[in-house]
């Protein structure tokens, strides 16, 4: 058993028991909404329901620092001390995320800034920027007040550091901000003449002669310099990283052997921070994850985000702290969860690396923003079909104990996933609005994992030596030596498959200049000298069959073969698909955003070529992932058909204590997890 590769350089974390007996199941917990009596209630309900962890404080600021230096800790003792009676662990929270209102009033200037030089009022929630030094400052205090509180408290298991940092308060534009985001560029580029030169400013003419001349995005009539736009996303991202860097400094000091994490929100479009590179700063993965009730393949993003927590989290095992008993209150409509969808979310998170199952919250709120979010224990009460259903999810978490510490093994497919390639994409125009980022890469992960392919979802810059083969699906963007690291793994006999829109340009948003894809010419045997983007719902025929949208490209071939071409059209003759080949190995070039049907076919060739084969041998319909560990090896089927469907394995089903020889038949929207027999 071997972690993935970029495990390797990351820090060794703190040493820490894990923060539960087994899997860590429970949610936030918000009893400050709540009459004392409630507590006690809340206490037998968990119990009833096997919750092991509760994220404790979140938002809880202006109720423990009550005024400007201030503290009411009372309440939060008494809940700390239920917690530890009843055997329930804190992943405590630094309540950063919501500021008191005497403090916003005091100090307005904490708000974020609107590029149109809006200034957020009080009454949200991140209502502050990190390039705030007074907020720092005060939040600084409370995270200090709050853990040498608790620093010995028998129920302390995890520092949760604030909530979602860049959700709410993703760019800010204020001049406290302008002065930071100067800095950060003086440390990355040393000259003004350096930054002109990566961001291209001769073009219309907005040449710099000093740093103070530069200021962060703000609107204007036409859209930003790209490279610009890109480095005002980093600088971003490494403003909040900051802060919690910080924060992460006191907690450390008062409470050196409690493990720190924050929630991620790798769910999704990617936002504002680079969490690959927020992983290495987190002492466990913590990520929070929603679906979307109208999007049919739901299941399939869950699948594409957990690959991708795994990914940052170097292969170990993560936590999901938030996820949602059964609807959210803030899509146009807040669609419920199918019935056993709750379930099988939850145990896809942990077949795919995730040690506990957490949700936001234990108990649905009556007032505030959120009164009609789901939660474990619902408006309803106990006697309740989603109660039921938390209470089963909890049993179904004990039975799983033994998977705790396993693995997913490293796959032998990787994809890349890159977050500056994301960051570019929405940094400046673009040859085409119908391109997303996401679009690609769940289809090429979905026809993968719908054949039993394991597949590893990678930052760019992650080792690759253990893959057969790498998919790079529209990364817009290469980090230097990506291209080196690629025809490494075509050389060795491995496979490459590069798509459309990988590759333009290099880490500063320019453009490669040479012909289309710029960073990958050489690896791919090709060469296009023109992007001929397809309009909405227009489509390209291609030879031997299928069709393409979106994307075309006038492509030459110089060292490689076609195996795809464009049947109508302006390109009609010219290559949709080619392949270089290096002795064994191939590097295999989409021009266009074929059908799934053709891009399926394609990437079945790929696997055959590099023989790669299904993890299991399962029907379609059923997700088979297996995770392997001291304790054993652990193969989890979700049923997403509506009949039964079978897979071929034979063991002990975890969940139901039944033995099975050689076949298993799991029934329509069912979960099976079969610790198999030697
Ligand atoms: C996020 C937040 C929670 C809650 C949920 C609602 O994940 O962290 O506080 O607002 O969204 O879905």
């Amino acid at each position: 058993m071997r972690f993935i590769s970029h495990a390797a350089d990351l820090p060794t974390p703190t040493e820490f028991d894990w923060i539960a007996n087994g899997l860590a199941f429970g949610g936030d917990y918000n009893p400050e909404q709540w009459p004392e009596e409630v507590w006690l209630e809340d206490m037998a309900l968990m119990r009833e329901a096997g919750v092991t962890t509760v994220s404790l404080g979140v938002f809880a600021w202006g109720l423990l620092e009550v005024a400007d230096g201030v503290f009411e800790w009372d309440w939060l003792d008494r809940v700390m001390d239920l917690l530890a009676e009843h055997g329930i662990g804190a992943a405590l929270a630094t309540p950063t995320a919501a500021p008191p209102m005497w403090l916003m009033l005091a100090h307005p200037e904490i708000a974020p800034v609107t590029a149109e030089g809006v200034r957020h009022a009080p009454g949200g929630r991140l209502g502050w920027h990190p390039s705030s030094a007074v907020f720092r400052r005060f939040a600084l205090r409370m995270v200090r007040a709050i853990a040498e509180r608790y620093r010995d408290h028998p129920a302390l298991r995890l520092w949760h550091v604030s909530n979602e940092l860049g959700n709410e308060n993703a760019r800010s534009y204020d001049d406290e901000t302008a002065e930071a985001w100067r800095r950060w560029l003086a440390e990355r580029y040393g000259d003004i003449d350096a930054v002109n030169a990566a961001w291209g400013t001769a073009f219309w003419g907005h040449r710099y002669t000093g740093f103070e001349q530069v200021l962060p995005p703000r609107f204007s009539s036409t859209g930003a310099n790209p490279g610009l736009l890109l480095d005002f996303e980093r600088f971003t991202s490494d403003a909040l990283l900051a802060h919690y860097e910080a924060e992460r400094a006191v907690l450390r000091e008062v409470t050196p052997t409690i493990p720190i994490t924050t929630n991620f929100m790798v769910q999704r479009e990617p936002g504002v921070a680079d969490y690959a590179r927020w992983a290495r700063e987190v002492d466990l993965v913590a990520n929070d994850h929603y679906t979307v009730g109208a999007d049919p393949r739901r299941h399939a993003e869950l699948a594409f985000s957990a690959d991708r927590v795994r990914g940052m989290a170097g292969g170990r095992p993560w936590l999901l702290i938030e996820h949602a008993a059964a609807a959210v209150n803030w899509q146009r409509v807040n669609r419920a969860k199918t019935p056993g969808e709750l379930r099988r979310n939850s145990l896809a998170h942990i077949a795919r690396g995730a040690d506990g199952a957490m949700f936001f919250q234990w108990r649905q709120s009556t007032a505030g923003a959120e009164q009609h979010h789901s939660a474990m224990l619902p408006h309803a009460g106990a006697d309740s079909t989603i109660f039921r259903d938390v209470v089963r999810l909890g049993a179904d978490l004990a039975a799983l104990a033994p998977i705790r510490g396993s693995v997913v093994p490293t796959a032998r497919v990787a994809i890349l996933f890159d977050h500056d390639s994301a960051a570019a994409l929405r940094s400046g125009r673009k040859p085409t609005e119908l391109l997303t980022i996401l679009d690609l890469p769940h289809a090429v992960h979905r026809l993968l994992t719908e054949r039993g392919i394991a597949v590893d979802v990678l930052p760019g810059d992650a080792e690759l030596d253990d893959y057969a083969v790498v998919v790079v699906p529209t990364q817009l963007l290469a980090p230097a030596g990506l291209a080196e690291r690629l025809a490494a793994v075509v050389d060795r006999g491995g496979h490459v498959v590069v798509s459309f829109a990988s590759g333009l340009v290099d880490e500063t948003n320019r453009v490669i200049p040479g012909g289309y894809p710029g960073a990958f010419l050489a690896l791919l045997g090709i060469r296009a000298d023109e992007i001929l983007p397809l309009l909405e719902g227009e489509r390209l025929a291609i030879a031997p069959s299928g069709t393409a949208s979106i994307w075309s490209e006038r492509v030459e071939l110089v060292d490689a073969e076609a195996v795809a071409t464009i049947a109508d059209g302006p390109l009609a003759g010219r290559p949709a698909a080619t392949r270089r080949r290096v002795g064994d190995g191939t590097a295999t070039y989409l021009a266009v955003r074929a059908d799934d049907e053709t891009l399926g076919a394609l990437l079945a060739d790929v696997l055959a070529l590099a023989g790669v084969e299904p993890i299991a041998d399962a029907e379609p319909g059923l997700e088979v992932v297996r995770r392997v560990g001291e304790s054993g090896r652990f193969l989890f089927a979700i049923n997403h058909a509506d009949a039964p469907r079978a897979v071929r394995a034979s063991g002990v089903d975890l969940l139901t204590g039944q033995r099975h020889d050689g076949t298993v038949s799991v029934p329509a929207g069912a979960v099976v997890v079969i610790e198999e027999s030697a």
